[in-house]
């Protein structure tokens, strides 16, 4: 066993240490040798050491460099060394994190990253927290726990008696709402195609003066981080609105509310504690490794309400709090423990750098593209931008260009009609030095279409 899990170490290392010599994108001769792992189901075992030799020399070429400085693709950051370490460590300790009694260590962990987090971003300190798979999964926790709170005043229980005969409940969200949000109201039940829309101004936020007049059971959804321009709601207004009015409030923050933790963005989240319910990623900008969600939620009560069961056999009463009180998961792994790692190592002053970092490496990018005669789409809130260079057709080619480069990696994306580049700055390793061969990069795939 020795052996083999330093012989993983060795290689994880050195697929880390030579990222940066290779092409963000995995070759076409790199795709095509995956070929190889289509073989017959083994009938016999093997040696653990050549599967994992043949994992390394087949699967690694045929990754994208995500875990790399220059991929700027989907807003969803690298692993924070401290945090794979972590991870590595929490990997052998194979804990089921749903019950808080038999896995107390893990446990705790998970409560004191949440009391941490809830600092971090300026959120209610009686709030409680869940650990999921994503924001999406972070989006249904929140949603769900809007659903009972707004039935259960309407004197409705939504867990035990369905939506069959309960109150309607209006959804009001941005025209820009992420699909994500949509698909967990379907997942609850209040459909996909019933949200009162509310029209976006130009750079994606929900435009205040078309906010709808509020009365019965409603949910409104507000947007920190659009997931192409960055903007941000403005969520003090969309909370004075909304929350005399008797709605809950649920926030869409999968990165954006990690401005929260800046000194330089703090203004984009004013209003945050006034919701009821925030979604977000640590997989994203706090730069875990994959896969970690949050969900916080002001009333206990009613995130329990929606996710808690009880059964003879799950021992859930204890000193440490039951983390699948709170969950949609029952066994899952103890994702708090990288939170935790990230949070202590990094501190409050770390992790401000390192999205402040960011924002500044995407100012860069859009200075430098302007310059250099690219089209720049988005006003810059935080860390996305987006470049057209010139119609569809060419800025599709110029996109291509730049994935077979290798230099960097950006994707495509429409906005308001327009398709552009997408840039997200979210990797705790990305410098201002890769910006500039980034930039060097798509300038030469420009002129290579032009
Ligand atoms: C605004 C927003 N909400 C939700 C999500 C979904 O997050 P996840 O992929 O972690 O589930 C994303 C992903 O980019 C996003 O940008």
């Amino acid at each position: 066993m020795t052996n083999l899990l330093h012989d993983a170490a060795a290689r994880a290392i050195r697929y880390l240490q030579t990222l940066d010599q290779r092409g963000v994108a995995p070759t076409p001769a790199a795709i095509a040798a995956l070929r190889a792992f289509d073989e017959p189901l083994p009938e016999k075992s093997s040696d653990p050491a050549a599967v994992l030799r043949r994992l390394d020399e087949i699967g690694s070429p045929a990754t994208t460099a995500m875990a790399g400085r220059r991929f700027f693709g989907f807003v969803i950051g690298g692993s924070i060394p401290a945090t794979l370490a972590a991870n590595w460590l929490a990997g052998a300790w194979d804990q089921n994190a749903g019950l808080g009694k038999p896995t107390p260590g893990v446990s705790y962990l998970e409560e004191v990253a949440l009391r941490w987090l809830l600092e971090l971003l300026r959120l209610p300190p009686e709030s409680a927290g869940a650990f999921v798979t994503g924001a999406t999964v972070a989006n249904f926790c929140g949603l769900a726990a809007a659903r009972h709170a707004v039935l259960k005043r309407a004197g409705w229980n939504v867990e035990a008696n369905g939506l069959f005969g309960a109150p309607p409940i209006t959804v009001i969200a941005g025209a820009e709402v992420h699909p994500s949000v949509t698909k967990s109201l379907g997942l609850l039940g209040l459909g996909r195609s019933r949200i009162v829309k509310v029209p976006a101004d130009r750079q994606g936020r929900m435009r205040m003066d078309r906010l709808p007049a509020i009365s019965g059971p409603t949910i409104v959804i507000a947007q920190l981080g659009n997931v192409n321009t960055g903007a941000c709601d403005d969520l003090a207004a969309v909370c004075a609105h909304a929350k005399p009015a008797g709605a809950w409030v649920h926030v869409d923050g999968a990165f954006g509310l990690w401005a929260a933790a800046t000194r330089t963005h703090v203004g984009l989240v004013a209003g945050v504690g006034d919701a009821d319910s925030w979604a977000t990623d640590a997989h994203k900008w706090l730069n875990v490794p994959y896969d970690c969600g949050l969900a916080f939620v002001r009333d206990t009560a009613a995130l329990k309400a929606a996710m808690a069961i009880t059964a003879e056999y799950l021992p859930t009463e204890g000193e440490i709090r039951n983390p699948s009180d709170f969950t949609p998961e029952l066994s899952r792994r103890a994702r708090g423990v990288e939170v935790w790692t990230a949070l202590r190592t990094l501190g409050r002053e770390g992790v401000a750098a390192m999205i402040e970092g960011n924002c500044a490496c995407a100012r860069r990018f859009a200075e430098k593209l302007s310059a250099g005669g690219c089209e720049i789409l988005n006003e810059i809130a935080l860390n996305q931008v987006l470049v057209a260079f010139g119609d569809a057709e060419r800025t599709k080619r110029v996109i291509d260009g730049v994935q077979r480069d290798g230099t960097c990696w950006a994707g495509v994306t429409v906005w308001q009609g327009r398709t552009a580049m997408r840039i997200s700055v979210s990797s705790w390793a990305t410098t201002e030095a890769d910006v500039d061969r980034s930039v060097e990069a798509i300038l030469r795939a420009v002129r290579a279409t032009s």
